[in-house]
Protein backbone atom coordinates (compact mmCIF):
# COMPACT_ATOMS: atom_id res chain seq x y z
CA UNK A 1 0.00 0.00 0.00
CA UNK A 2 1.23 3.61 -0.50
CA UNK A 3 2.69 5.17 1.84
CA UNK A 4 3.73 9.16 2.37
CA UNK A 5 6.91 9.93 3.84
CA UNK A 6 8.65 13.13 3.78
CA UNK A 7 12.14 13.70 3.93
CA UNK A 8 14.65 16.63 3.78
CA UNK A 9 16.99 17.04 0.64
CA UNK A 10 19.74 19.13 -0.14
CA UNK A 11 19.72 21.35 -3.13
CA UNK A 12 23.33 21.42 -3.84
CA UNK A 13 24.19 17.64 -2.97
CA UNK A 14 21.25 15.66 -2.84
CA UNK A 15 21.71 14.53 0.74
CA UNK A 16 18.75 13.49 2.66
CA UNK A 17 17.98 13.68 6.07
CA UNK A 18 14.58 12.52 8.03
CA UNK A 19 14.56 15.77 9.79
CA UNK A 20 15.43 19.85 8.71
CA UNK A 21 19.00 20.92 9.04
CA UNK A 22 20.46 24.63 8.78
CA UNK A 23 23.35 23.42 7.56
CA UNK A 24 23.97 20.41 5.09
CA UNK A 25 26.04 17.74 6.70
CA UNK A 26 26.91 16.40 2.73
CA UNK A 27 28.45 19.82 1.48
CA UNK A 28 28.20 22.14 4.33
CA UNK A 29 25.74 24.29 2.56
CA UNK A 30 23.54 26.52 4.67
CA UNK A 31 19.83 27.00 4.20
CA UNK A 32 19.56 24.38 1.29
CA UNK A 33 17.40 21.33 2.89
CA UNK A 34 13.93 21.69 1.53
CA UNK A 35 10.91 19.52 2.25
CA UNK A 36 10.28 16.78 -0.16
CA UNK A 37 6.96 14.22 -0.04
CA UNK A 38 7.73 10.76 -1.15
CA UNK A 39 5.14 7.92 -1.84
CA UNK A 40 6.68 4.95 -1.04
CA UNK A 41 5.11 1.36 -2.67
CA UNK A 42 2.95 3.14 -5.34
CA UNK A 43 4.03 3.50 -9.22
CA UNK A 44 6.00 1.13 -11.90
CA UNK A 45 9.16 1.77 -10.15
CA UNK A 46 8.81 3.49 -6.97
CA UNK A 47 10.04 7.38 -6.87
CA UNK A 48 13.39 7.87 -6.37
CA UNK A 49 14.37 4.73 -8.45
CA UNK A 50 17.76 6.92 -8.81
CA UNK A 51 17.86 5.66 -12.47
CA UNK A 52 20.97 6.98 -13.10
CA UNK A 53 22.51 4.43 -15.22
CA UNK A 54 22.60 4.39 -19.33
CA UNK A 55 20.22 1.08 -19.60
CA UNK A 56 22.09 -1.78 -21.75
CA UNK A 57 23.03 -4.81 -20.75
CA UNK A 58 27.00 -4.48 -19.91
CA UNK A 59 29.71 -6.91 -19.07
CA UNK A 60 33.59 -6.12 -18.19
CA UNK A 61 35.17 -6.14 -21.53
CA UNK A 62 39.25 -5.34 -21.68
CA UNK A 63 39.81 -1.81 -23.61
CA UNK A 64 41.46 -2.84 -26.29
CA UNK A 65 38.52 -4.65 -27.69
CA UNK A 66 35.90 -1.73 -27.23
CA UNK A 67 34.96 -0.66 -30.81
CA UNK A 68 34.40 2.91 -30.74
CA UNK A 69 33.93 4.56 -33.98
CA UNK A 70 33.81 8.39 -33.89
CA UNK A 71 30.67 9.79 -32.58
CA UNK A 72 28.38 11.28 -35.28
CA UNK A 73 27.92 15.03 -34.90
CA UNK A 74 25.92 17.36 -36.44
CA UNK A 75 26.86 20.83 -37.53
CA UNK A 76 24.14 24.19 -37.07
CA UNK A 77 24.33 26.95 -39.35
CA UNK A 78 25.27 28.47 -35.94
CA UNK A 79 29.64 28.10 -35.86
CA UNK A 80 29.60 29.94 -32.50
CA UNK A 81 27.02 26.84 -31.14
CA UNK A 82 28.95 24.37 -32.98
CA UNK A 83 32.31 25.03 -31.51
CA UNK A 84 31.14 25.37 -27.70
CA UNK A 85 29.57 22.30 -28.45
CA UNK A 86 33.24 20.99 -29.40
CA UNK A 87 32.17 20.99 -33.61
CA UNK A 88 28.61 20.52 -33.14
CA UNK A 89 25.78 18.40 -31.38
CA UNK A 90 26.75 14.69 -30.71
CA UNK A 91 24.31 12.04 -31.54
CA UNK A 92 22.91 10.87 -28.43
CA UNK A 93 24.21 13.41 -25.88
CA UNK A 94 22.61 15.56 -23.02
CA UNK A 95 23.01 18.99 -23.08
CA UNK A 96 21.67 21.05 -20.13
CA UNK A 97 21.28 24.63 -21.33
CA UNK A 98 20.97 27.56 -18.31
CA UNK A 99 20.76 30.98 -17.59
CA UNK A 100 18.77 33.95 -16.40
CA UNK A 101 14.98 34.51 -17.65
CA UNK A 102 14.56 36.80 -20.67
CA UNK A 103 18.33 35.82 -21.97
CA UNK A 104 17.24 34.01 -24.66
CA UNK A 105 17.17 30.48 -24.16
CA UNK A 106 14.07 29.34 -25.78
CA UNK A 107 15.30 31.74 -28.74
CA UNK A 108 18.52 30.08 -29.19
CA UNK A 109 16.99 26.35 -28.90
CA UNK A 110 14.11 27.40 -31.80
CA UNK A 111 16.50 28.74 -33.86
CA UNK A 112 19.11 25.30 -33.81
CA UNK A 113 15.90 23.61 -33.75
CA UNK A 114 14.51 24.57 -37.05
CA UNK A 115 18.45 24.47 -38.59
CA UNK A 116 18.54 20.86 -37.71
CA UNK A 117 14.88 20.43 -39.36
CA UNK A 118 16.31 22.48 -42.56
CA UNK A 119 18.99 19.47 -42.52
CA UNK A 120 16.52 16.78 -42.82
CA UNK A 121 16.71 15.99 -39.27
CA UNK A 122 13.46 15.81 -36.89
CA UNK A 123 13.18 17.97 -34.03
CA UNK A 124 10.70 18.02 -31.99
CA UNK A 125 10.14 21.17 -29.43
CA UNK A 126 8.50 20.06 -25.87
CA UNK A 127 7.52 23.38 -24.12
CA UNK A 128 5.79 23.59 -20.88
CA UNK A 129 6.48 27.15 -20.32
CA UNK A 130 4.86 28.43 -23.61
CA UNK A 131 1.49 27.57 -25.38
CA UNK A 132 1.51 25.89 -29.01
CA UNK A 133 0.18 29.70 -30.25
CA UNK A 134 2.94 31.41 -28.02
CA UNK A 135 6.09 29.48 -29.64
CA UNK A 136 4.38 29.91 -33.05
CA UNK A 137 4.45 33.38 -33.18
CA UNK A 138 7.81 33.57 -31.96
CA UNK A 139 9.24 31.01 -35.00
CA UNK A 140 7.28 33.52 -36.91
CA UNK A 141 9.36 36.10 -35.88
CA UNK A 142 12.42 34.44 -36.33
CA UNK A 143 11.05 33.26 -39.97
CA UNK A 144 10.66 29.38 -39.24
CA UNK A 145 9.07 27.68 -41.84
CA UNK A 146 10.05 23.81 -41.78
CA UNK A 147 7.75 20.91 -41.62
CA UNK A 148 10.33 18.83 -39.70
CA UNK A 149 9.85 20.79 -36.95
CA UNK A 150 7.52 19.61 -34.53
CA UNK A 151 6.33 21.65 -31.26
CA UNK A 152 4.49 20.06 -28.59
CA UNK A 153 3.14 21.69 -25.18
CA UNK A 154 3.54 18.96 -22.40
CA UNK A 155 4.91 18.60 -18.93
CA UNK A 156 3.68 14.98 -17.89
CA UNK A 157 6.99 12.89 -18.67
CA UNK A 158 5.21 9.98 -19.19
CA UNK A 159 3.41 11.67 -21.74
CA UNK A 160 6.75 12.98 -23.48
CA UNK A 161 8.30 9.49 -23.02
CA UNK A 162 5.31 8.26 -25.57
CA UNK A 163 5.15 11.13 -28.02
CA UNK A 164 8.83 10.42 -28.57
CA UNK A 165 8.69 7.00 -28.61
CA UNK A 166 5.68 7.25 -31.39
CA UNK A 167 7.88 9.79 -33.20
CA UNK A 168 11.27 8.92 -33.02
CA UNK A 169 12.73 12.59 -33.38
CA UNK A 170 16.36 12.64 -33.63
CA UNK A 171 16.28 15.94 -31.36
CA UNK A 172 14.73 16.96 -28.64
CA UNK A 173 14.28 19.87 -26.42
CA UNK A 174 12.51 20.52 -23.40
CA UNK A 175 12.14 23.96 -22.41
CA UNK A 176 12.21 23.98 -19.19
CA UNK A 177 13.25 21.02 -16.99
CA UNK A 178 11.46 22.85 -13.98
CA UNK A 179 8.04 22.51 -15.66
CA UNK A 180 8.25 18.77 -16.75
CA UNK A 181 6.73 16.72 -13.93
CA UNK A 182 7.59 12.56 -13.44
CA UNK A 183 3.72 11.51 -12.45
CA UNK A 184 5.73 8.81 -9.90
CA UNK A 185 7.07 11.40 -8.23
CA UNK A 186 4.67 13.04 -6.07
CA UNK A 187 6.69 16.52 -4.88
CA UNK A 188 6.32 19.40 -7.28
CA UNK A 189 7.56 19.81 -10.47
CA UNK A 190 11.04 21.94 -10.15
CA UNK A 191 11.54 20.07 -7.04
CA UNK A 192 15.05 18.27 -6.37
CA UNK A 193 13.70 14.65 -6.44
CA UNK A 194 11.14 15.92 -9.69
CA UNK A 195 13.63 17.63 -11.75
CA UNK A 196 16.34 14.55 -10.96
CA UNK A 197 14.36 11.59 -12.09
CA UNK A 198 12.61 13.63 -14.90
CA UNK A 199 16.53 14.18 -15.71
CA UNK A 200 17.25 10.33 -15.19
CA UNK A 201 14.72 9.52 -17.35
CA UNK A 202 15.30 11.99 -19.93
CA UNK A 203 18.96 11.00 -20.05
CA UNK A 204 17.64 7.16 -20.47
CA UNK A 205 15.50 7.89 -23.15
CA UNK A 206 18.15 9.43 -25.01
CA UNK A 207 21.13 7.16 -25.12
CA UNK A 208 19.43 4.18 -25.15
CA UNK A 209 17.53 5.88 -28.27
CA UNK A 210 20.63 7.90 -29.73
CA UNK A 211 18.59 11.13 -29.14
CA UNK A 212 20.53 14.33 -28.74
CA UNK A 213 18.33 15.94 -25.74
CA UNK A 214 18.59 19.79 -24.99
CA UNK A 215 17.14 20.56 -21.85
CA UNK A 216 17.07 24.52 -20.64
CA UNK A 217 17.30 24.94 -16.88
CA UNK A 218 16.54 27.92 -15.50
CA UNK A 219 18.87 29.72 -12.86
CA UNK A 220 18.85 30.58 -9.43
CA UNK A 221 19.37 33.93 -7.98
CA UNK A 222 23.24 32.34 -7.18
CA UNK A 223 23.58 32.21 -10.86
CA UNK A 224 23.68 28.25 -10.35
CA UNK A 225 20.92 25.71 -12.39
CA UNK A 226 18.27 25.73 -9.85
CA UNK A 227 17.23 22.22 -8.55
CA UNK A 228 20.37 20.46 -7.90
CA UNK A 229 23.46 20.78 -8.77
CA UNK A 230 23.91 17.07 -9.12
CA UNK A 231 21.94 17.51 -12.53
CA UNK A 232 25.22 19.21 -13.55
CA UNK A 233 26.96 15.75 -13.18
CA UNK A 234 24.50 13.61 -14.67
CA UNK A 235 24.50 15.17 -17.91
CA UNK A 236 27.21 15.22 -20.70
CA UNK A 237 27.50 19.01 -21.40
CA UNK A 238 26.52 22.05 -19.29
CA UNK A 239 25.86 25.46 -21.51
CA UNK A 240 25.49 28.75 -19.46
CA UNK A 241 23.46 31.50 -21.80
CA UNK A 242 24.64 34.94 -20.13
CA UNK A 243 25.09 38.46 -21.32
CA UNK A 244 23.58 41.67 -19.22
CA UNK A 245 19.76 42.32 -19.88
CA UNK A 246 20.66 46.01 -21.39
CA UNK A 247 23.54 44.84 -23.79
CA UNK A 248 22.57 42.78 -26.55
CA UNK A 249 25.46 40.97 -26.25
CA UNK A 250 25.27 37.15 -25.03
CA UNK A 251 27.78 34.68 -24.24
CA UNK A 252 27.49 31.04 -24.85
CA UNK A 253 30.01 28.99 -22.52
CA UNK A 254 30.42 25.39 -21.87
CA UNK A 255 31.23 24.58 -17.87
CA UNK A 256 31.17 20.91 -18.42
CA UNK A 257 31.78 18.93 -21.91
CA UNK A 258 32.33 15.29 -22.07
CA UNK A 259 32.79 15.52 -26.15
CA UNK A 260 34.33 18.76 -26.41
CA UNK A 261 36.94 21.93 -24.67
CA UNK A 262 35.40 23.43 -21.64
CA UNK A 263 37.09 26.97 -22.50
CA UNK A 264 35.20 27.54 -25.74
CA UNK A 265 33.01 30.48 -26.01
CA UNK A 266 30.58 31.73 -28.37
CA UNK A 267 28.94 35.55 -29.07
CA UNK A 268 25.78 36.22 -29.93
CA UNK A 269 23.68 39.66 -30.48
CA UNK A 270 19.98 39.78 -29.90
CA UNK A 271 18.41 41.18 -32.98
CA UNK A 272 14.62 41.73 -33.95
CA UNK A 273 15.29 38.83 -35.79
CA UNK A 274 16.38 36.57 -33.13
CA UNK A 275 20.07 35.73 -31.89
CA UNK A 276 23.10 36.61 -34.87
CA UNK A 277 26.50 35.39 -34.12
CA UNK A 278 29.31 37.77 -33.64
CA UNK A 279 31.82 36.76 -36.12
CA UNK A 280 34.99 39.58 -34.94
CA UNK A 281 34.88 39.84 -30.82
CA UNK A 282 37.35 41.70 -30.68
CA UNK A 283 35.80 44.75 -32.72
CA UNK A 284 32.57 44.90 -30.33
CA UNK A 285 34.64 44.82 -27.13
CA UNK A 286 36.79 47.29 -28.34
CA UNK A 287 34.39 49.59 -29.94
CA UNK A 288 33.40 52.16 -27.19
CA UNK A 289 37.39 52.84 -26.08
CA UNK A 290 38.00 56.37 -25.36
CA UNK A 291 41.68 57.00 -26.60
CA UNK A 292 43.97 58.93 -24.77
CA UNK A 293 42.18 58.54 -20.94
CA UNK A 294 44.39 57.19 -18.47
CA UNK A 295 43.90 53.51 -17.15
CA UNK A 296 43.14 51.90 -20.31
CA UNK A 297 45.06 49.12 -22.35
CA UNK A 298 43.78 46.26 -23.74
CA UNK A 299 44.90 42.90 -24.02
CA UNK A 300 44.48 39.91 -26.09
CA UNK A 301 43.42 37.20 -24.19
CA UNK A 302 42.86 33.23 -25.73
CA UNK A 303 39.06 31.88 -24.90
CA UNK A 304 39.28 28.58 -25.69
CA UNK A 305 41.24 28.70 -29.17
CA UNK A 306 40.32 31.59 -30.03
CA UNK A 307 42.14 35.13 -29.16
CA UNK A 308 39.80 38.02 -28.10
CA UNK A 309 40.82 41.34 -27.52
CA UNK A 310 39.41 43.07 -24.22
CA UNK A 311 40.20 46.38 -22.60
CA UNK A 312 41.18 46.49 -19.05
CA UNK A 313 39.84 49.48 -17.25
CA UNK A 314 41.22 51.05 -13.83
CA UNK A 315 40.54 53.66 -11.62
CA UNK A 316 42.63 54.41 -8.88
CA UNK A 317 41.70 57.02 -6.72
CA UNK A 318 43.05 57.90 -2.96
CA UNK A 319 40.91 56.45 -0.33
CA UNK A 320 38.73 59.04 1.63
CA UNK A 321 37.33 56.88 4.28
CA UNK A 322 38.99 53.59 6.22
CA UNK A 323 40.06 50.91 4.23
CA UNK A 324 40.97 51.22 0.74
CA UNK A 325 38.33 49.27 -1.34
CA UNK A 326 39.57 46.77 -4.62
CA UNK A 327 37.01 46.50 -6.53
CA UNK A 328 36.70 44.35 -9.97
CA UNK A 329 34.40 43.61 -12.70
CA UNK A 330 35.07 40.23 -14.84
CA UNK A 331 38.73 39.52 -12.97
CA UNK A 332 39.53 38.24 -9.50
CA UNK A 333 39.57 40.77 -6.96
CA UNK A 334 42.29 38.61 -5.63
CA UNK A 335 44.91 38.97 -8.26
CA UNK A 336 44.02 43.05 -8.09
CA UNK A 337 45.09 43.01 -4.78
CA UNK A 338 48.64 40.96 -5.85
CA UNK A 339 49.27 43.13 -8.68
CA UNK A 340 48.77 45.79 -6.39
CA UNK A 341 51.14 44.70 -3.83
CA UNK A 342 53.65 43.97 -6.66
CA UNK A 343 53.25 47.22 -7.82
CA UNK A 344 54.44 48.53 -4.74
CA UNK A 345 57.04 46.73 -3.45
CA UNK A 346 58.92 46.38 -6.98
CA UNK A 347 58.30 49.16 -8.63
CA UNK A 348 57.65 51.75 -5.07
CA UNK A 349 54.31 52.82 -6.22
CA UNK A 350 52.68 53.84 -2.54
CA UNK A 351 48.72 52.64 -3.70
CA UNK A 352 48.20 51.31 0.11
CA UNK A 353 45.78 54.59 0.56
CA UNK A 354 44.36 54.31 -3.25
CA UNK A 355 41.04 52.76 -3.93
CA UNK A 356 41.14 50.74 -7.05
CA UNK A 357 38.27 49.74 -9.24
CA UNK A 358 38.88 47.37 -12.04
CA UNK A 359 37.04 46.42 -14.73
CA UNK A 360 36.84 44.33 -17.70
CA UNK A 361 34.98 46.67 -20.52
CA UNK A 362 31.95 44.75 -22.07
CA UNK A 363 31.10 42.54 -19.54
CA UNK A 364 32.94 39.34 -20.32
CA UNK A 365 34.95 37.42 -17.94
CA UNK A 366 38.25 36.42 -17.92
CA UNK A 367 40.69 34.20 -15.48
CA UNK A 368 43.85 33.68 -17.51
CA UNK A 369 46.96 34.89 -16.34
CA UNK A 370 48.18 36.46 -19.56
CA UNK A 371 46.42 39.71 -18.77
CA UNK A 372 48.33 40.49 -15.42
CA UNK A 373 50.92 42.72 -17.40
CA UNK A 374 47.43 44.62 -18.84
CA UNK A 375 46.38 45.07 -15.46
CA UNK A 376 49.17 46.33 -13.86
CA UNK A 377 49.89 48.85 -16.58
CA UNK A 378 46.06 50.25 -16.45
CA UNK A 379 46.75 50.32 -12.50
CA UNK A 380 49.75 52.10 -12.99
CA UNK A 381 48.74 54.28 -15.87
CA UNK A 382 45.41 55.79 -13.60
CA UNK A 383 47.79 56.18 -10.65
CA UNK A 384 50.14 58.58 -12.89
CA UNK A 385 47.02 59.78 -14.83
CA UNK A 386 49.24 59.01 -17.84
CA UNK A 387 47.59 57.87 -20.83
CA UNK A 388 48.94 54.13 -22.61
CA UNK A 389 49.39 54.70 -26.55
CA UNK A 390 46.20 53.67 -28.19
CA UNK A 391 48.09 51.37 -30.37
CA UNK A 392 49.33 49.35 -27.76
CA UNK A 393 48.25 45.77 -27.11
CA UNK A 394 50.02 44.21 -23.62
CA UNK A 395 50.57 40.85 -22.86
CA UNK A 396 52.23 38.72 -20.22
CA UNK A 397 51.89 37.06 -16.95
CA UNK A 398 53.34 38.42 -13.94
CA UNK A 399 55.28 36.95 -10.92
CA UNK A 400 55.44 37.47 -7.70
CA UNK A 401 58.80 39.28 -7.95
CA UNK A 402 57.90 41.74 -10.79
CA UNK A 403 59.31 39.89 -13.42
CA UNK A 404 57.02 39.08 -16.74
CA UNK A 405 56.53 35.15 -17.34
CA UNK A 406 55.92 33.67 -20.76
CA UNK A 407 52.17 33.29 -22.38
CA UNK A 408 50.72 30.56 -24.24
CA UNK A 409 49.73 30.53 -28.07
CA UNK A 410 51.75 34.07 -28.28
CA UNK A 411 51.43 34.34 -32.17
CA UNK A 412 47.87 34.02 -32.38
CA UNK A 413 47.58 36.50 -29.73
CA UNK A 414 49.89 38.96 -31.85
CA UNK A 415 48.18 38.28 -35.07
CA UNK A 416 45.03 39.42 -33.53
CA UNK A 417 46.02 42.35 -32.19
CA UNK A 418 47.32 42.92 -36.00
CA UNK A 419 44.27 42.85 -37.55
CA UNK A 420 42.69 45.30 -35.56
CA UNK A 421 45.20 47.69 -36.35
CA UNK A 422 47.55 47.50 -33.13
CA UNK A 423 50.85 48.72 -33.75
CA UNK A 424 52.91 48.30 -30.50
CA UNK A 425 52.39 44.71 -28.95
CA UNK A 426 54.28 44.28 -25.62
CA UNK A 427 54.68 40.98 -24.95
CA UNK A 428 57.27 38.86 -22.29
CA UNK A 429 61.07 38.16 -23.51
CA UNK A 430 60.38 34.79 -23.18
CA UNK A 431 58.38 34.92 -25.94
CA UNK A 432 60.35 36.39 -28.45
CA UNK A 433 61.86 34.08 -31.22
CA UNK A 434 61.00 31.37 -32.90
CA UNK A 435 58.04 32.93 -34.56
CA UNK A 436 57.76 35.83 -37.04
CA UNK A 437 55.65 38.73 -36.16
CA UNK A 438 53.02 39.79 -38.68
CA UNK A 439 53.87 42.92 -41.11
CA UNK A 440 53.26 46.27 -39.32
CA UNK A 441 53.73 45.46 -35.58
CA UNK A 442 56.53 46.30 -33.34
CA UNK A 443 57.31 43.38 -30.99
CA UNK A 444 58.73 44.48 -27.97
CA UNK A 445 60.09 42.05 -25.17
CA UNK A 446 60.09 42.75 -21.22
CA UNK A 447 61.23 40.97 -18.68
CA UNK A 448 60.12 43.13 -15.37
CA UNK A 449 56.79 45.27 -14.77
CA UNK A 450 59.32 48.25 -14.24
CA UNK A 451 60.22 47.56 -17.41
CA UNK A 452 56.27 47.05 -19.23
CA UNK A 453 55.53 50.88 -17.27
CA UNK A 454 59.12 52.26 -18.90
CA UNK A 455 58.07 51.54 -22.46
CA UNK A 456 54.62 51.98 -22.06
CA UNK A 457 54.48 55.22 -19.63
CA UNK A 458 57.75 57.09 -20.18
CA UNK A 459 58.28 56.43 -16.96
P1 LIG B 1 13.66 34.04 -24.52
O1 LIG B 1 14.25 33.18 -25.56
O2 LIG B 1 12.20 33.94 -24.29
O3 LIG B 1 14.40 33.88 -23.14
P2 LIG B 1 14.43 32.66 -22.13
O4 LIG B 1 13.86 31.47 -22.83
O5 LIG B 1 15.89 32.54 -21.79
O6 LIG B 1 13.64 33.07 -20.95
O7 LIG B 1 14.08 35.51 -24.91
C1 LIG B 1 13.23 36.53 -24.72
C2 LIG B 1 13.87 37.86 -24.98
O8 LIG B 1 14.48 37.97 -26.24
C3 LIG B 1 12.77 38.87 -24.96
O9 LIG B 1 13.12 39.87 -24.04
C4 LIG B 1 12.64 39.36 -26.34
C5 LIG B 1 13.95 39.07 -26.96
N1 LIG B 1 13.86 38.70 -28.37
C6 LIG B 1 14.40 39.54 -29.33
O10 LIG B 1 14.95 40.59 -29.03
N2 LIG B 1 14.34 39.17 -30.65
C7 LIG B 1 13.72 38.03 -31.06
O11 LIG B 1 13.69 37.75 -32.27
C8 LIG B 1 13.16 37.18 -30.06
C9 LIG B 1 12.47 35.91 -30.43
C10 LIG B 1 13.24 37.55 -28.73
MG1 LIG C 1 12.06 30.47 -22.35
Amino acid sequence: MAKRKTKFMCQDCGYESPKWMGRCPGCGAWNKMVEEVEIVGSGKRGAFAHSQGIGGQSKPTPITSIETGNEVRIETELKEFNRVLGGGVVQGSLVLIGGDPGIGKSTLLLQVSSQLAKLGQSVLYISGEESLRQTKLRAERLGITSENLLVYSETNLDEISRTIDSIAPSFVVIDSIQTVFHPDVTSAPGSVSQVRECTAELMRIGKTKGIAVFIVGHVTKEGSIAGPRLLEHMVDTVLYFEGERHHTYRILRAVKNRFGSTNEMGIFEMKEMGLEEVENPSEIFLEERSEGASGSTVVASMEGTRPVLVEIQALISPTSFGNPRRMATGIDHNRVSLLMAVLDKRVGMLLQNQDAYLKVAGGVKIDEPAIDLAIAVSIASSFRDTPTRATDCIIGEVGLTGEVRRVSRIEQRVQEAAKLGFERVIIPENNLGGWKAPKGIDLIGVTTVQQALYVTLGR
